[in-house]
């Protein structure tokens, strides 16, 4: 069955639709409009003003020092550079503590920013977040797996949930997010058969970053599909090199996607 774009910005129904049609949903970062414009014209569906921009936009070691202001900076240069593409931009560190917290920057993020959704990282315990997101009618992405914001708590950028104890506990939080309200799951560097697992026991999209084919869509750091990162992820592909130009190269990563093609065995983790 194949799903035809609705009119004007792609929507939160239409990620689902994409969803129940077994069709890939494709995302990347953007932090700005050019970018984004390509992004778009390749056909990108979701596109994600993702805090990875402390790091490949501002050159910090980490997304903590990414500000609200930050953010919304970024998030009106991708809005203003697409017309079609769901576009939704990260909380950053601190920036959803609780619910009045949250509803304030949420508010600002879509009212300043122009974005249709949120994501925000974090286990069952912002279940209460999410609520409150929910009940104004923010849309929530809730973020699992690897959580960069907590880079100093985890001690290292590593794959989550390998042991039993940890599967179980984020398929929980999964569905405790998901019953609080949130409209799409994002899992970072998570086992294959792990958000296999969790990605048939929910009914929302959940795209993967590092977490294997069975997700309901990919998504990736623009800047490693452009092979301009300083260290490639194990998990990720340069676009780039089999196709010379940065219009191919997201070209490819979007057939690559919809296709099946990517993720392939050498790109996920094993439980
Ligand atoms: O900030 C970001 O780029 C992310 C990635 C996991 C997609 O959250």
């Amino acid at each position: 069955m194949s799903v035809s774009k609705a009119n004007g910005r792609i929507s939160i129904e239409y990620l689902r639709t994409l969803r129940q049609a077994g069709q890939p949903i494709v995302s990347l970062t953007a932090y700005d409009a050019g970018f984004a414009r390509l992004l778009e014209q390749a056909g990108v569906d979701l596109i994600l003003v993702g805090d990875s921009l402390g790091m490949v936009v501002q050159g910090h070691e980490s997304t903590i020092p990414v500000n609200m202001d930050h953010m919304i900076y970024h998030a009106q240069m991708v809005v203003r550079g697409t017309q079609q593409a769901f576009v939704m931009a990260d909380m950053p560190f601190m920036s959803y503590c609780d619910p009045k917290q949250a509803l304030h920057n949420a508010a600002r993020l879509m009212q300043e920013g122009g974005v249709q959704a949120v994501k925000l990282e974090g286990d069952a315990s912002q279940a209460e977040v999410v609520a409150a997101l929910a009940a104004h009618g923010v849309p929530v992405c809730a973020h699992l797996g690897l959580r960069p914001q907590s880079i100093h708590k985890l001690g290292a950028y590593r794959v989550q949930g390998r042991d039993a104890g940890a599967a179980e506990r984020m398929l929980s939080d999964a569905l405790q997010l998901q019953d609080a309200g949130a409209d799409l799951l994002l899992l970072e560097c998570v086992p294959a058969p792990l958000a296999g697992q969790i990605r048939s026991r929910v009914s929302i999209p959940v795209i993967g970053i590092g977490a294997g084919a069975d997700c309901d869509g990919q998504i990736l750091v623009l800047h490693d599909v452009l092979g301009m990162s300083e260290r490639l992820p194990r998990f990720a592909k340069d676009f780039l090199q089999s196709s010379g130009t940065v219009q191919g190269a997201l070209a490819s990563y979007v057939e690559a996607v919809r296709q099946r093609q990517f993720p392939d065995a050498q790109h996920l983790f094993s439980q």
